[in-house]
């Protein structure tokens, strides 16, 4: 594990890094949740100094305000403030805000510094790891954004205990997808457990530690390599987007866990995966999520969605597939067609368990 990410049940390690940094002023980002259920404990642990220094930008919670406008106002405020390059940016929150704030800081005066301090289960092992930022544009999930590392990451695994199931389940699909594509034995660990179980630190750890070993192989995702992380997301990303702007959005792990159930079918499908696998794969994730059907009439939009998928070139839509429990392969070509009948079996999946 590299130094610069600390994994604890406190802060002490942030107040120490910030007592040697001396920035002049700590912008805070956070949204409303994290405001009321985290900020207490943070500040437990940092010294009045410090505390000083800190002004807090908040923002309302929600994938729907990972946008530009919100990229606008922020940095606005921070010219107001003169905020400079002898001040440090924290992004304090799941991954709408590390994204975010990643990519707010990244460009303001062509990058500031900023650290990421997760409070989400999935920003703790996938969004504040491995240096992708951005934001959501002209309907899209993450079209604009940026690759930069953080100076550094402070996870409180504690922060877990104010965060809904739900958020949690959400979590837990990006492991699972650390698992399918890369760790046989992370995927058993997780299928087999009670979630009241789970040892927090180990698996953040563990899946922390598999992240940072694909992201070194290709980390500007030039070589192809990365693309791997992607499992779940081509289908999972255009089901997610679908759900944005309804009244009731699904989590980002639920919308990928159903395009892991439809890539696994591909996979199966295209003879790379065998039945058996396939179904250790369903019912495995269907112990987490309950199906979402999505309306014939929806397909299209889908299918517009992949189109713009950032794995594609020469015009065709690539996918990664499995060749079996933990292990992966990327850039596969995969029709339009079967991308539909995915999605119409994961609408029938009662029936063909
Ligand atoms: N950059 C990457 O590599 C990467 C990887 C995976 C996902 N992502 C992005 O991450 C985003 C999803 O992240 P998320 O699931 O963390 O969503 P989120 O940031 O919206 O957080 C989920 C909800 O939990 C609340 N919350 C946060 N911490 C809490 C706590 N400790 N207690 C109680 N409530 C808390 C938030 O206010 C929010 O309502 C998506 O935008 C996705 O695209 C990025």
């Amino acid at each position: 594990m590299r130094k610069k990410i600390y994994i604890n049940n406190n802060f002490y390690k942030l107040n120490q890094f910030l007592k040697i940094k001396k920035y002049i002023n700590i912008i805070l980002l956070l949204d409303d949740n994290v405001k009321k259920f985290c900020l207490n404990i943070l500040y437990k642990y940092l010294s009045n100094n410090i505390k000083n220094k800190i002004i807090l930008f908040e923002i309302k919670s929600g994938e729907n305000n990972k946008n530009l406008n919100t990229c606008i106002n922020i940095w606005k405020k921070l010219i107001k403030l003169k905020i400079n390059k002898d001040s440090l940016i924290i992004n304090f929150g799941g991954g709408v805000i590390t994204d975010l704030g990643g990519f707010i800081s990244s460009l303001y005066k062509r990058g500031i510094n900023f650290i990421n301090i997760p409070t989400t289960l999935l920003s703790m092992i996938d969004a504040s790891i491995g240096g992708k930022n951005g934001i959501n544009f002209y309907k899209l999930k993450n079209e604009i954004g940026i690759i930069k590392n953080p100076i550094s990451i402070f996870i409180n695994y504690k922060l877990l205990l104010s965060l809904p199931k739900k958020e949690i389940t959400s979590g837990l699909g990006e492991i699972l997808k650390y698992g399918l594509i890369y760790n046989k034995k992370l995927w058993n660990r997780i299928i087999n457990k009670n979630i009241d179980n789970i040892n927090w630190k180990f698996i953040i750890y563990k899946s922390i530690k598999i992240k940072l070993s694909i992201v070194k192989k290709d980390p500007y995702e030039l070589l192809g390599y990365r693309k791997i992380l992607n499992f779940g997301h081509t289908i999972g990303h255009a089901i997610e987007s679908l759900f944005l702007y309804n009244k009731y959005p699904i989590t980002h792990g639920e919308a990928i866990m159903l395009g892991m159930i439809c890539e696994s079918w591909i996979s199966k499908y295209k003879g790379y995966l065998n039945n058996n696998e396939y179904k250790k794969i369903l019912n495995g994730i269907l112990k987490y999520i309950e199906i979402k059907k999505i309306n014939e009439i929806f397909f299209k939009y889908i299918l517009n969605t992949i189109e713009n998928d950032k794995k594609n070139f020469n015009n065709k839509i690539y996918f990664v597939l499995l060749k079996k429990i933990g292990k992966s392969i990327y850039n596969i070509e995969i029709k339009k067609k079967i991308i539909i009948d995915s999605i119409k079996v994961l609408n029938n999946i009662k029936k063909i368990i």
